[in-house]
């Protein structure tokens, strides 16, 4: 396998964006010069990953993963570094040349191998086990759950007894250590005694995509808690990644019309018995980013089936805007009863359970359905049903399926369809105008019916400017693009900005276009694939025909001008750093007055504010060699 030259891999590193990237798995807001969102390789409550354009970087200061644009569609992928690389080129039309002689033979690490082959020997022993003498009380309990011996073999359940395990894979040859890493044994700090993770519970085997065992979900036999006890974090064992059953159904998805999708793997195994062998379980009620993909591969109508109580319906709400947003076709598995899938079956429902699986429904009747049903419709319920239902549709794509749901909404709720449409473009436009416009300021109406301009700050109108020359000729491209995220700014519109110039900037170097051509620039911009870039050409248009703009285009920017321009965007980014650097730093000391009884986190929070402080300093030096520069020109 030949290695990705250094250049190609420079240049995926400086063609794409790390933002927009992101932007696919979860929702960034900008903050200073950064983006932050949630974390997606922990669970995160609060907004704690950051992405930084100017260094073109991730990082989350929660739980610590960080790096650039390819280790992170490396770790969401799950890719080895090639992959990723391809998969960024081929995103961003990067040309690679053959990319065959760069695809790996074996995805899988040789730690990783180890690991699968630990749990495949762990998975022979729970299963020689569950019928040995001691694993009676486990068969039983199989037996009252209508568990036969076939599927005991289909789906390679064992049973885990006392501390036996990790003796049998010493036995094995395996060193305490590794037995530790597949997350088959643990360490109690206190005693430093290594014992089996898994005790007195009945094992299912999880499986990843390619069929190797990644870990266990294990289940007590009686009321216990918890219930279930699945393999901690490994190198191979990631929650938010494991669907059951994906190893079967990627390999016979051809033969599958549709793929229901389940809450737990044991509605899997019992679906299975009954006939629907087209199942994966999510084991629980997220839908990961991961899944997603993995969803998206198997390029099959889903049926999503979960339970049928209220946190059932919260679920399928959350999970059913993530399949639209995503564009995945779905539908609804109606349950109108309080059992999960398996107790249907368990409680010999099988024929009420497959017409609900072969009729399942619209998601949006769906949720009208849901939404309206045992309620009062008073004016509150309508507004929020009307919300709930537009959160949902706001990420349709298809423009038939859209005006279905007004005349539904319209009947259901005795609202005129107008009204409704109108709201709802509203409420679009407005999302999509957040994004857009404030950079150059809104048109506004005087008295003589002629568009007048608000005052501007001066830093929209250096934005404006910068466009403009750049719209005008190439002149100055290589000085707008070295220095665009100063010009663009940290405020909220600056990402638009950004994107706008940098596909400008694109399409000189691919001679595209050639300048002076605003026509042409707007049939470039309208074919684009990004939606921001598609559906902003409109506000694009009416920025660029205010007075003031056209005032700009008739003269032409000097390169003194643009110098002062470049001067200036530092310099306002400068002291924007050291001012967010001081807030910062009194924060931070405002932290060690109230932890001052805790000397090991006050430790910690006079490093970082000795750290806060140097860079502080830095920023100082920068901003006077900048004045300096200033002076020295003149
Ligand atoms: N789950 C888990 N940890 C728990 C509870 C549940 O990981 N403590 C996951 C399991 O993968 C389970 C799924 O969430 O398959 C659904 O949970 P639940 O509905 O509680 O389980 P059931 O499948 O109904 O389990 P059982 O019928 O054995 O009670
Ligand atoms: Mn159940």
């Amino acid at each position: 396998m030949a290695r990705i030259p250094e250049n190609k891999i420079q240049e995926v590193l400086t063609k794409t964006n790390i933002v927009e990237e992101v932007s696919k798995y979860t929702n960034l807001h900008k903050q200073g010069r950064n983006y932050v969102g949630l974390c997606l390789f922990h669970a995160d409550q609060t907004p704690s990953m950051i992405v930084s354009p100017d260094k073109k970087i991730f990082k989350c200061f929660s739980c610590g993963v960080g790096g650039n644009i390819i280790q992170f569609v490396e770790k969401i992928n799950n890719l080895v570094f090639p992959l990723a690389v391809i998969k960024l080129a081929k995103e961003y039309g990067i040309d690679l040349g053959n990319v065959d002689d760069y695809i790996p033979k074996d995805p899988y690490s040789s730690e990783q191998k180890l690991l699968f082959k630990i749990n495949e020997d762990a998975t022979n022993y729970y299963q020689a086990v569950l019928y040995n003498k001691v694993g009676i009380m486990a068969r039983n309990y199989l037996d009252q759950r209508q568990i036969d011996r076939d599927q005991v073999g289909q789906w390679q359940i064992g049973f885990a007894y006392e501390n036996n395990l990790m003796q049998h894979l010493l036995g094995l040859g395996y060193a305490e250590g590794e037995i530790v890493k597949a997350g088959l044994a643990t360490t109690n700090q206190a005693s430093q005694k290594t014992y089996d993770y898994f005790q007195n519970r009945i094992t299912f085997p999880v499986k990843n995509k390619d069929g190797y065992v990644i870990g266990f979900s294990a289940r007590v036999l009686d009321q216990e808690k918890p219930k279930y006890l699945n393999t901690r974090e490994t190198l191979i064992f990631k929650k938010s990644e494991v669907m059951f059953n994906i190893d079967y159904v990627l390999k016979n998805k051809e033969r599958f019309a549709n793929i229901i999708v389940l809450e737990g793997f044991m509605d899997v195994i019992s679906l299975t018995k009954i006939g629907y062998p087209n199942c994966l379980a999510l084991m629980g009620t997220n839908l990961s980013a991961f899944q997603i993909n993995i969803l998206k591969q198997l390029k099959k109508p889903i049926k999503l089936f979960l339970d049928g109580d209220g946190p059932g319906i919260n679920a399928m709400y959350k999970i059913a805007k993530l399949l639209i947003n995503n564009d995945l076709e779905f539908s609804i598995v109606d349950n109108l009863t309080a059992m999960d899938p398996d107790e249907l079956v368990q409680t010999n429902q099988v024929e009420a359970l497959k017409k609900m699986v072969d009729h399942s429904i619209n998601v949006y009747e769906f949720f009208l359905e849901k939404f309206t049903l045992n309620e009062v419709i008073n004016v509150d319920k309508k507004t929020t049903i009307i919300e709930q239902i537009f959160a949902l549709l706001k990420y349709e794509k298809n423009l038939l399926v859209v005006d279905g749901v007004f005349d539904q909404l319209s009947n259901k709720l005795n609202i005129s369809k107008e009204i409704l449409i109108n709201s709802f473009k509203q409420k679009q436009s407005q999302n999509l105008q957040k994004k857009v416009t404030n950079w150059s300021s809104p048109q506004i109406l005087n008295d003589n019916n002629q568009f007048s301009l608000k005052p501007k700050t001066r830093k929209e109108d250096m934005k404006l400017k910068v466009l403009i020359a750049l719209l005008q000729s190439k002149d100055y491209l290589t000085e707008i693009k070295d220095n665009l995220v100063y010009l663009a700014g940290a405020d909220q519109h600056s990402y638009y900005f950004q994107q706008v110039c940098n596909t400008l900037i694109n399409y000189y170097l691919e001679d595209k276009y050639q300048g002076n051509d605003l026509e042409r620039f707007f049939s470039l911009l309208s074919a684009e694939k990004s939606k921001l870039l598609q559906t902003s050409v409109a506000q694009l248009k009416m920025i660029l025909n205010q007075p003031l703009a056209k005032e700009n285009f008739k003269m032409h920017l000097s390169s003194k001008g643009l110098e002062d321009i470049i001067w200036q965007a530092k310099f306002d980014q400068l002291n924007q750093e050291i001012s967010d650097g001081n807030d910062e730093l009194k924060a931070l000391e405002l932290q060690v007055d109230q932890n001052n009884f805790d000397p090991d986190k006050v430790r910690v929070l006079s490093g970082e504010k000795s750290k806060k402080q140097k860079e502080l300093l830095i920023l100082l030096k920068q901003k006077s060699e900048l004045i300096a520069l200033k002076n020295a020109k003149k």
